[in-house]
């Protein structure tokens, strides 16, 4: 397991009591170039080192991740005052894809979270005010429900816990070896 990964499982356990800990910002590339980044809540990570998320097909992240699949992901961990930048390059799953890997995630929400997805079309006008109306079998995969793969391609750590505070760099060398270099913060 590459180091970063050892201190990633460590800050995850040492944090495991605060739900916001499981939350990070993702941000992608827009057309024009723009950066845009959101909230996301990290489902997971793979044994090759992909973070796992949830999303809606629907959403903007998609169609930017479909044309430009290099994002970043910004993790701080408040109790242990620790801050991850992992870049990576996206894949995005639906249904159609890989069946077994989205329904699994599917079938791992509550209902609550099932209904998110079927509230409409996300980010078109809300005009009356009225009760959303949920339409859908919570059994099925909805067709716009969709899994990103974050593999990661290099680490940018920082802690600041200490005087002077811990910086570090992680990637991975021709051989695919990750290594790790001490940087001034
Ligand atoms: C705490 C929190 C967690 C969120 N988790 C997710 C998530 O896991 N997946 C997701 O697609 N959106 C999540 N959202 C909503 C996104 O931040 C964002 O508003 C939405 O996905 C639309 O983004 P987009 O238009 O840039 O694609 C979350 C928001 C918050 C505040």
């Amino acid at each position: 397991m590459p180091q970063w990964r050892q201190g990633l499982t460590k800050s995850l356990h040492q944090t495991r009591s605060m739900p916001e800990s499981r939350y990070f910002q993702l941000a992608t590339v827009g057309e024009s170039g723009a950066p845009f980044c959101r909230t996301v809540v990290f489902r997971g990570i793979t044994n090759d080192d992909q973070l796992v998320v949830i999303s809606d097909t629907r959403s903007e992240k998609f169609d930017q991740l479909s044309q430009n699949a290099k994002a970043q992901v910004c993790w701080y961990f408040s109790k242990t005052r620790e801050q991850y930048r992992f870049s990576c390059n996206a894949t995005v799953m639906t249904a159609d894809d890989d069946y077994d890997l989205v329904k699994q995630q599917w079938d791992k929400l509550s209902d609550a979270g099932k209904k998110q997805f079927f509230w409409g079309e996300p980010g078109t006008p809300r005009n009356d005010g009225s009760a959303l109306h949920i339409e859908g079998d919570f059994k099925q995969v909805p067709s716009h429900f969709c899994t990103i793969l974050l593999a990661i391609q290099n680490v940018d750590y920082l802690n600041l816990r200490g005087n002077p505070q811990n910086r570090e760099w992680h990637e991975k060398d021709e051989n695919g070896n990750w290594v790790s270099q001490s940087l001034i913060p």
